[in-house]
């Protein structure tokens, strides 16, 4: 046994833990694709996924895929410098304009995006202005640059969604640059960063603002363009990172700037140069979704808002916590671990998937369901879902907030 064995023993003991009380909640094995899916057999309905407009399933999505595997088959067997093809260039045009930006750039993931434009564009000169609940990607992007030997990029937190803290890291910043680091929608807490005194506060010091809106394509803005539609602060804000992991049904990473910026990432990213191309049947399934958007992209966000508010209402009148959120990712706070476990399990039994979200994901205290709504939920869902935690909240005292007691009486 090396040292390699005794640390993967030593750090898996909270897993071994919640696997022996059989409620460990990850890597569950879909039989099929959607949110209407089985386990083991089981029929579930998934409120803990991220297809916001529901198209991922849609068959002109499928057919696209299906059509571009006969032509440029699952992969294209090296990376973006020497495997670019027509619909890749062609599907970064398109997005480039409905997004409103000059230039686009694919990557091969969200994460991918974030970490190679940090590390791209920022040096000894810059420092990173972060978010201080920023998403794992922003926090790897900032690391790898501030560790890259001779660049060494400095690092500043701002208290979350605080305009007042972000100008306090500005005002004194002692390098020459600043790159701040938002997202448009924080994905476990569902709430919006305040985009317009951000843009504000950079515009003031001169420092460049990235926005990561992966939760907030297809679901922020009249077009669904995301939260710089949403807030009319288009042309204000330099860089955006999005993602197809989401509204887009697939996979794949989206850099949006001005067009020497862009072509300057494209050039120097190493999680774009040294990483394989998106696959072609990935763009042309993100490039049916686009004319969807584009052909009827407000009747499909208003269905999703209409469908948001229904739940939020439902859950608010029974009692629970939403915490901070205001859009169609609504956390169920059980603000105790074994609240959030016996909850999911609870659900699952009864075909409603609801992902638990515990330490170290969330500050101790903070353990949440993960509750989505998406376009693709019916009403029905909803209300068998609305009923299941009702049901079972009560019996865990998720909405009173009361004590579990001790373990031994819960189980
Ligand atoms: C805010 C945010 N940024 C980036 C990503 C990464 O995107 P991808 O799944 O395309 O790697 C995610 C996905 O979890 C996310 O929530």
């Amino acid at each position: 046994m090396s040292w390699i064995d005794d640390k993967a023993h030593a750090g898996l003991e909270l897993i071994r833990q919640v696997k022996a009380m059989q409620m460990y909640p990850h890597f569950r094995p879909f039989e099929s694709g959607g949110i209407y899916t089985t386990i083991e057999g089981k029929p579930i309905v998934n409120f803990s996924s991220n297809d916001y407009l529901g198209l991922t399933t849609h068959p002109k999505v499928k057919e696209a895929s299906k059509r571009a595997v006969d032509r440029f088959s699952c992969g294209m067997s090296s990376s973006r410098v020497q495997a670019t093809t027509t619909a890749h260039v062609e599907l970064e045009e398109r997005l480039a304009n409905w997004y409103g930006y000059e230039k686009c750039l694919l990557f091969t993931t969200g994460y991918q995006a974030m970490v190679g434009s940090i590390q791209a564009l920022s040096d000894r000169d810059t420092t990173l202005v972060l978010d201080n609940l920023s998403h794992a990607c922003i926090l790897d992007g900032t690391f790898l640059a501030a560790g890259t030997p001779m660049r060494g990029a400095g690092i500043r937190y701002f208290n979350h969604n605080s305009a007042r803290s972000l100008e306090r890291c500005l005002r004194t910043n002692e390098r020459k640059n600043a790159l701040v680091l938002i997202e448009g929608i924080y994905s476990l807490d569902g709430d919006r960063a305040p985009l317009p005194e951000f843009v504000e506060v950079c515009e003031k010091y001169n420092a460049v603002l990235l926005c990561d809106d992966a939760h907030g394509t297809g679901t922020l803005g009249r077009r669904g363009t995301g939260i710089v539609e949403e807030t009319g602060m288009g042309g204000r804000v330099p860089l955006v990172v999005s993602t197809f992991s989401k509204t887009f049904g697939g996979i794949g990473g989206i850099l949006l700037g001005a067009d020497e910026v862009v072509d300057f990432v494209k050039h120097s990213a190493r999680a774009f140069t040294f990483s394989a191309t998106l696959p072609v049947p990935v763009v042309a399934a993100a490039s049916v979704i686009l004319d969807m958007l584009e052909e009827e992209g407000e009747a499909l966000v208003q269905e999703l808002h209409d469908k948001a508010s229904y739940m939020r209402r439902c859950l608010i009148e029974l009692g629970f916590d939403l915490g901070r959120s205001d859009t169609h990712i609504m956390p169920v706070m059980c603000r105790d671990q074994r609240k959030a476990l016996f909850m999911h399990v609870a659900l699952l039994e009864c075909g409603v998937m609801m992902v638990p979200i515990t330490y170290p994901g969330v500050k101790e205290g903070e353990e949440r369901l993960r509750c989505n709504v998406t376009r693709g939920h019916s009403r029905e869902d909803m209300d068998k879902a609305l009923e299941l935690l009702d049901s079972y909240g009560r019996a865990f005292y998720v909405q009173s907030g009361e004590d579990l007691g001790p373990m031994e009486a819960s189980v």
